[in-house]
């Protein structure tokens, strides 16, 4: 099952371009920027990975992205990170941003989206690896700074797919954003958010409710409601889940006590994703595995994550008729 695992072609479209700063990287920044760090090695960066909460994870992260401040850092983040989904076989990837997190430092929205953007195309060119690019707010921020983001990003249309919300969710609800996100669908952009992962199954219910979501990031907290498992199986709502980032960040005690595996046997459109890689243990393939290790599966329902995420994907039609043809034939030639 591991190597069929491996080598299962994947998507990913719950994955922070922040949250793949792998401490080498961070500590090759910090000294080619010259931005102090409060780690002085790699060990001791990932003895500080241990979370309690959401926000005690929050809070490191955003202290990680200090180190990025020319288009070059942007450029090598992204680019490292598409190389590793080359060897986890991810043939498409949907990549959040959070500009907020460099712009309220001084570093222009340009900088952002130009230095991750060249990665992906060039990710493209070199590696096959198609994408998207997912522009979040930051909810712990107020309307008025998420409307300027939301200016700053009209001259970037051309690479930016959607808008997204994200970081501290109990305490920020979605009704915050609603002008912004109304705004944003007025404009053009599809919309996600983060919704129940910390916070319980009615602020799943106030984001599908407020934003006109095409999908719900996390999502794991609907086991709550029967009635909303109902309307995201009938409506076939997308939840891209993120297993080792909810064990990191206890959701759930442990992967054997995680929803997944029985939402996907309910038929709910559930998505396997890594969301902050860097800092919680795992790429793609590492994500499936746990997974599969805690709740073993067949193939067919491995693969049956792979053609969720084809269909929540922000694809053409075209392409998601190629992409599923790749994956029935992976999964009739190793059955
Ligand atoms: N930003 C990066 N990762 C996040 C997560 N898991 N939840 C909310 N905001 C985030
Ligand atoms: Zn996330």
């Amino acid at each position: 099952m591991k190597e069929f695992i491996q080598s299962l072609p994947k998507i990913e479209l719950h994955l922070h371009i922040e949250g793949t700063l792998e401490p080498e990287l961070m500590l090759e920044l910090s000294k080619r920027n010259n931005v102090q760090t409060p780690f002085n090695s790699i060990a001791e960066i990932r003895d500080a990975y241990n979370f309690h909460n959401l926000q005690s994870f929050l809070d490191i992260y955003f202290q990680g992205t200090d180190v990025l401040i020319n288009e070059q850092d942007f450029f090598d983040l992204t680019w490292a990170y598409l190389l590793r989904c080359k060897e986890d076989n991810v043939v498409h990837t949907e990549v959040f941003f959070d500009p907020q997190a460099h712009t309220e430092r001084g570093i222009s929205f340009d900088t952002v989206v130009n230095g991750i953007h060249q990665a992906l195309v060039k990710g493209r060119t070199e590696l096959g690896i198609s994408s998207k690019l997912i522009m979040c707010f930051l909810r712990h921020l107020d309307e008025q700074s998420a409307f300027i983001t939301l200016a700053q990003a009209q001259a970037h249309k051309d690479k930016i797919i959607a808008v997204g919300l994200d970081s501290t969710e109990i305490g920020h609800p979605a009704s915050k954003f609603e002008r912004v996100f109304k705004q944003a669908l007025e404009q053009g952009f599809l919309t996600v958010a983060h919704a129940g992962e910390e916070g319980s199954a009615d602020n799943i219910h106030q984001a599908l409710a407020l934003l006109k979501l095409s999908r719900v990031d996390h999502g794991v907290r609907c086991s709550e409601d029967a009635g909303l498992i109902e309307q995201l199986i009938t409506e076939r709502i997308p939840l891209t889940v993120c297993p080792l980032s909810n064990i990191k960040l206890k959701i759930f005690a442990c992967m054997a006590q995680h929803n997944i595996v029985a939402l996907l046997r309910q038929g709910v459109c559930v998505t396997i994703n890594s969301d902050d890689p860097a800092y919680f243990g795992g790429y793609m393939t590492d994500n499936f595995l746990a997974v599969n290790q805690a709740h073993p599966m067949n193939k067919t329902e491995i693969a049956q994550f792979t053609f969720n995420a084809i269909e929540a994907s922000f694809i053409s039609q075209n392409e998601k008729n190629r992409l599923t043809t790749v994956l029935q034939s992976y999964l009739d030639f190793n059955q």
